[in-house]
């Protein structure tokens, strides 16, 4: 596994490292391609970045070029306190000048299957149609289980090798949800994962330290081809690793 982390004292401490991160591949990708794709994950752990770029990195990046997509949905209208969407617009893209055509939201409250296959249309639209598109910058969180965006422990998804986006069900409490494949987290640029809390101290060690629990966890299948791979840690997060 080609993966790097970093421990910081604390989530503020860790979000700052991640919306400098985020700065940095979009600045990268726009330099290079003239756009950034960023699929951006739900969860508690990433709203302090989110808030960040939303105030404090506002005049920071060229937010018209930025292409925003998620890594997975709940199946619930947006204005359900559970939709990724809406809780990322609520508290960073409602202050950014993003172009409404390039905000890319999974819309699944009604049809988890053709929601799939409408998402997996609109990536392809925008990042192209051969082969696994390659996001810039995919960002994760992990559970207590293991899981990443929607793929969860044992669940038919992971080995998934053609789509890249596939109706689930499952998460705690059970629910539909639509979520990116590994072919497509493998093929990014860049994969940020954001961890925080003891709770995952034991999933943390397994993926970035035992061969054995990172086969056969979610999270530690997710090993971009060529890209980087980092794993930003407070210090709760990282206190099973043994160095
Ligand atoms: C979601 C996620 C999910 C999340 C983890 C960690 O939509 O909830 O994509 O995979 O990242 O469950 O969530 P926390 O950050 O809340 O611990």
């Amino acid at each position: 596994m080609n993966a790097e982390y970093f421990v910081f004292a604390d989530l503020e401490e860790m979000s700052h490292m991640a919306a400098t991160i985020f700065s940095c591949a979009a600045r990268t990708a726009i330099a290079t391609t003239g756009r950034f794709t960023v699929a951006i994950s739900g969860g508690s752990t990433p709203r302090r970045l989110y808030v960040l770029l939303g105030t404090e990195y506002r005049d920071k990046i060229p937010w018209d070029r930025v292409e925003f997509f998620w890594v997975d949905e709940r199946c619930v209208p947006a204005e359900h306190e559970e939709s990724n969407y809406g809780m990322a617009y609520g508290i960073m893209l409602s202050n950014l000048p993003v172009p409404g055509t390039r905000i890319h939201p999974i819309d699944c409250a009604q049809d988890p299957e053709q929601a799939a296959l409408k998402y997996e249309a609109e990536i392809r639209k925008c990042l192209g149609s051969d082969g696994t598109p390659s996001f810039d910058l995919v960002i994760l969180g992990v559970g207590a289980d293991g899981h990443t965006a929607s793929l969860f422990p044992g669940s038919e998804a992971l080995s998934e090798k053609e789509r890249l986006a596939l109706p689930v069900h499952g998460g705690d409490p059970e629910s539909w949800r639509v979520t990116l494949t590994l072919p497509v987290m493998n093929n990014a640029q860049n994969v940020l994962f954001l961890v925080s809390g003891g709770r995952k101290a034991g999933v943390v060690s397994g993926v970035l330290e035992d061969t054995e629990a990172r086969a056969r966890l979610p999270a530690g299948l997710v090993s971009p081809l060529q890209g980087n791979c980092t794993w930003l840690l407070d210090r709760e997060a990282a206190e099973g690793l043994s160095r």
